[in-house]
């Protein structure tokens, strides 16, 4: 029989050589040698980036509203294939129903999704999770990317619904040049991260982590997507492709989360490391922001050339100037266009899935949701 029991007096043995970490190597993977002669971590040695307290303790947590955000997240769980696309594929397949500029802006606003949705997965997994060195954020990052694999679903699940064709719409990103344009301009701010060598710990490798966290965070998912779910709400404020709109909202509201949960991490480095915010690195930012709104009126150019009912290119781009100027408000910076009117505040309300369940009129599912937190 086998005996699991401790031994009573265990020999004394000196641990192998090449397991004892010089303590001022603690790693910041988690997957380093085990330190046997550290302390236990307490939420003073806890830092968002350049950590030397252990990664593998959640407990004690320091950073409350990362937890807040993990807890969000997973009341709002949701799968697209428990929304019905009945109504959807109707509309989709008969020849009226649309206007050939509104199947190109649903066409091009798929195609812009469905590859964003991995950008920035991958974005997460890759580059983000090895750097942020803290245990609460990494438990809300393994949420998040589990967010996006469910955003990737379903656009998977509209493809298969609609019959469309799924290489030029998973390709646009890269054969479509107003799309190309801004996954190009992301991906340029995570170059650096891409290397295998690169390690925050120096003020330029620290300013490039910031640096993606402000492409990834605050522009794709806290601006492009966001006239993103504009066309497609707007859409469906008008009965067309329910099914879609109702799983927007879902997306919606996952991705509020995710700008509000990267804002707070750039905002808490800050505090942490005061000398990173230089005036030089705060008007970079801010021109990442310019720059960010001009890739972005393009692409509402090329995919609404005419427009249609409620919705055309001018009125996104201010629509992209208001959120513009409302992210650099959210990191302390000053506004990079002129004041502007919201020119679609029933986005405010669409996070509320209780109040626009009246408007649409497909299969909604109650779920808890984060309604006690109010995330812009
Ligand atoms: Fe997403
Ligand atoms: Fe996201």
């Amino acid at each position: 029989m086998l005996d699991w029991s401790e031994p009573s007096a265990p020999p004394r043995q000196a641990p192998p050589a090449f397991d004892i970490p010089p303590v001022a190597q603690a790693d910041q993977t988690g997957l380093g040698a085990i330190d046997r002669r550290g302390g236990r971590v307490s939420v003073d040695d806890k830092r968002m980036i350049n950590c030397r307290a252990d990664v593998n303790q959640l407990l004690p947590l320091k950073y409350k509203w990362a937890w807040e955000k993990y807890l969000a997240g997973c009341n709002n769980h949701w799968m697209p294939t428990e929304v019905s696309m009945q109504a959807d594929i109707a509309l989709w397949k008969s020849r009226d129903g649309l206007t050939e500029d509104e199947r190109r802006a649903i066409k091009r606003n798929l195609g812009f999704f469905a590859a964003s949705e991995s950008l920035v997965a991958n974005n997460i997994v890759l580059a983000i999770y090895r750097h942020l060195t803290n245990p609460e954020c990494r438990q809300y990052l393994l949420r998040q990317s589990f967010e996006e694999a469910v955003h990737t679903h379903t656009f998977q699940y509209i493809v298969e619904s609609l019959g469309l064709d799924e290489g030029e719409l998973f390709n646009m990103y890269r054969e479509v040049p107003s799309i190309t344009d801004k996954a190009a301009w992301a991906i340029r701010h995570t170059q650096h991260l891409d290397d295998a060598d690169f390690k925050t710990g120096t003020p330029e490798a620290d300013q490039a982590f910031l640096r993606d966290l402000v492409a990834f965070y605050v522009i794709f998912e806290g601006m492009w997507f966001y006239t993103g779910f504009a066309q497609i709400l707007s859409l469906g404020r008008r009965n067309k492709m329910v099914g879609i709109a109702e799983q927007y909202q879902y997306i919606l509201r996952d991705e509020s989360i995710h700008l509000n949960f990267g804002i707070d991490v750039i905002n808490q480095i800050k505090i942490e490391n005061p000398d990173l915010w230089t005036r030089a690195f705060q008007e970079e930012v801010r021109g990442m922001v310019r720059e960010a709104a001009e890739l972005e009126a393009a692409y509402g150019r090329d995919t609404m050339p005419r427009g249609f009912l409620g919705l055309n290119a001018s009125l996104c781009e201010t629509y992209m100037h208001f959120i513009a100027n409302r992210r650099c408000a959210q990191l302390g910076l000053a506004r990079v266009f002129d004041e502007t009117e919201n020119p679609f505040p029933w986005m405010s309300e669409a996070m509320d899935l209780k109040k626009e369940k009246n408007f649409f009129e497909t299969r909604v599912i109650e779920y808890q949701n984060g309604g006690a937190l109010s995330w812009e």
